[in-house]
């Protein structure tokens, strides 16, 4: 059997697990499904990425030693996708040992082919994205993240990044499909193409890393750490039995990635894997992002969405249909709710679920719940022979869709089946031919029809929608596992007659639009303001004291309420303009329940002023006001104070 052995991007502990996170390991889950059914031995790598200065001052924000950090935010992803049903098989964490041992292996390997020197490197580096500034924008910031770099000086330890170019340009002109798709190899051939520099990969500014054999003081950067997960997480480094499955599974036949970070897999990677004398992966598919508020979704936006609010009102099968129809893989897509909404009820519970749900109580109302018998001879009409038509081109065209990541429309296909067979009842009309005995063996063909259509859409759809489509196999009867049917010899007529289906509630119930669009959007709430006000890992009782420069940090100021309205359909939220003195400013805060709008014009507030503004509810807050929370359901109360204070007065 072959193998197939494909990678998600290692996750970086930064940040919790927003929707874009959950989109790269849905698409791999999917693959990973379609791939078993197409016959391949998958194995489906995923982890985390827990090293680097970022990671560091974020554990010292959050008072708690970085390994306290990295385990509590490792968890959360684990359990994230353990939430949506993503199954993967190895999970790589870059804090575990036997990683590092896989770093320092490569790292040897590389030094010893002469490919490390050491030099000092001078300039701007961007601590966000853990980036050497060598091409910045023409403000002088980072290229990939607009923030104003630092100025730093280090003596480094330098991979000879400059001596692959050529070989890196003749790999790309012989393996075309190395960096997919079309858009993203030709980036990365121009870039390669402008000149490459050698690339520093010690660090010395921190000590969070791998520490660097023979140089004392120096971790590996962070990214020759993070890419060696691909085969540190299946037994590269390992001395033990471990070692035999990277022997079986490298070179990767996938790495699956985001367009941002197609320059670290494509030119970085291949050059380190080049040095060390090891095969390069098969594949790099770079997929765009989803914008919420027409921005990347991330973190530092504010414009973050999850993924548990929209699983807990469409299912993990509702969600992860949306991501893979919505999209096209490759490029961007809008992310709304009303989008999900749409997708959900017309798609799944208006197209397909009544199909399902109507072929069904037919058989179960005329033929006492057993498939009945197609009929081979006089009963059968050119409408059944097109049905079994658009059928078999399904199966065709979504393989095609499918083996090449096009999963929109690999999906469009089985929907063009869904229509067909839909319109096929609505024109043979089996409830009318219920009524004549005459014609029993003709509503027995297009009912047989109608479930042999199911039983081709539900093997179809398990990569996608790996529940519901057990669901809709389960109720035609089928004792077997649908995910062990092998796609490749899926074909029209294989459904046995006499087998007693098992009607069960709808597989996806219609949702009242506007209800479940306002619960997602709540619950999304909920989690942005747990996120915020339990301020990540640290339990109570560990609590360290934070400096004063710490708290130096926040700027709290006292400001005057000059205009307040209520947010349009929510109950608890208010828009403020505030008065600081130097600048008006617009806040949304969560007060809407206990202060009427019209008490707080003129009022004295106090605002945190340098908070990173974020979008609620499609408006910027620019601030966030200070309230005490009391009681059991956090009662909001504001600050006051009993003297005069000028607005603009800084709380110190
Ligand atoms: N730690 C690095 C990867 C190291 S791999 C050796 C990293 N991590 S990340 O957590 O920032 O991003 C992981 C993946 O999530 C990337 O593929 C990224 O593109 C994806 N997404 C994060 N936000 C996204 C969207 N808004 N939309 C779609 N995917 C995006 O980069």
């Amino acid at each position: 059997m072959a193998k197939f052995y494909l990678t998600t991007p290692i996750y970086y502990v930064n940040a919790r697990p927003h929707l874009g996170h959950a989109y790269t390991t849905v698409v791999a889950d999917t693959i990973t499904r379609y791939k078993r059914m197409r016959g391949f031995d998958v194995v489906f790598l995923t982890g985390t990425d827990e090293h680097g200065e970022k990671v560091a001052r974020s554990a010292r924000l959050a008072g708690v030693e970085p390994q306290a950090f990295v385990d509590d935010v490792a968890a959360a992803y684990q359990r994230q996708w353990k939430k949506l049903g993503l199954d993967y098989d190895r999970f790589i964490r870059t804090t575990e040992p036997r990683h590092a041992e896989a770093v320092k292996k490569i790292y040897r390997a590389v030094k010893k082919a002469g490919y490390i020197y050491k030099s000092k490197y001078q300039g701007p580096y961007c601590v966000s994205c853990e980036l050497y500034v060598t091409d910045p924008t023409p403000e002088g910031n980072c290229p990939t993240c607009g923030r104003a770099p630092e100025q730093i000086e280090e003596e480094n330890y330098f991979f000879k990044l400059s001596a692959f170019e050529k070989k890196l340009l003749a790999h790309y002109e012989k393996h075309p499909e190395f960096v997919q798709p079309e858009t993203r190899r030709n980036e990365v051939v121009s870039f390669v193409k402008g000149g490459l520099r050698d690339l520093s990969i010690s660090r010395t500014r921190f000590d969070w890393g791998i520490p660097m054999p023979d140089a004392k003081g120096h971790v590996f950067y962070v990214w020759f750490d993070a890419l060696t997960s691909y085969m540190s997480g299946i037994g590269y480094g390992d001395t033990g039995p471990g070692a035999s499955e990277f022997e079986r599974l490298w070179p990767a036949d996938l790495h699956l990635v985001g367009k941002e970070i197609v320059r670290f897999h494509a030119v970085y990677w291949p050059a380190f894997l080049l040095a060390a004398g090891l095969p390069l992966p098969k594949t790099i598919y770079a997929h765009g992002w989803w914008l919420f508020e027409a921005e990347k979704m991330s973190k530092t936006r504010g414009n973050v969405v999850r993924a548990d609010p929209i699983q807990r009102v469409v299912g993990a099968d509702g969600l992860r249909y949306f991501l893979l129809r919505e999209m096209v893989f490759g490029q961007d897509g809008n992310f709304s709710y009303g989008a999900v909404l749409t997708r959900y009820n017309s798609d799944l519970a208006n197209d397909l679920g009544n199909l399902v749900s109507r072929t069904l109580a037919m058989i179960e109302r005329y033929f006492k719940g057993e498939t009945p018998y197609p009929s081979a001879g006089a009963d059968r009409s050119p409408e059944d022979r097109d049905v079994a038509d658009v059928a078999e081109k399904t199966i065709t065209g979504f393989l095609d869709a499918f083996d090449r990541y096009e999963f929109s429309r690999g999906l469009e296909a089985v929907w063009g089946l869904v229509a067909a067979i839909n319109k096929y009842l609505v024109e043979t009309e089996p409830w009318v031919l219920a009524e004549d005995e005459t014609r029993r063996a003709r509503l027995g063909t297009v009912l047989w029809t109608a479930a042999e259509g199911l039983r081709i859409i539900a093997a179809l759809l398990v990569p996608v929608m790996p529940a519901a489509a057990e669901q809709i196999w389960q109720q035609l009867g089928f004792d077997s596992d649908v995910a062990a049917t092998r796609l490749d010899s899926l074909c029209w007529g294989q459904l046995s007659t006499g087998q007693r289906i098992r009607r069960a509630d709808a597989v996806f119930p219609r949702l009242e639009r506007e209800p479940a669009i306002e619960q997602m959007r709540a619950l999304e709430e909920e989690a942005a303001g747990a996120a915020t006000t339990q301020g990540g890992p640290v339990a109570e009782e560990e609590k360290t004291w934070i400096t004063i420069d710490e708290f130096a940090k926040v700027e709290l100021r006292v400001a005057e309420v000059r205009t307040a309205e209520r947010v349009p359909g929510t109950n608890k939220l208010l828009k403020l303009s505030v008065d600081l003195g130097s600048e008006v400013r617009q806040v949304v805060a969560g007060i809407a329940e206990v202060y009427a709008p019209e008490t707080l014009i003129g009022r004295k507030v106090v605002i945190v002023t340098n908070l990173q503004p974020r979008k609620i509810r499609g408006l910027e807050s620019n601030g966030m006001i200070v309230a005490a929370s009391v009681g059991d359901h956090g009662r909001p109360v504001l600050v006051t104070f009993t003297e005069d204070v000028p607005v603009g007065a800084r709380l110190k």
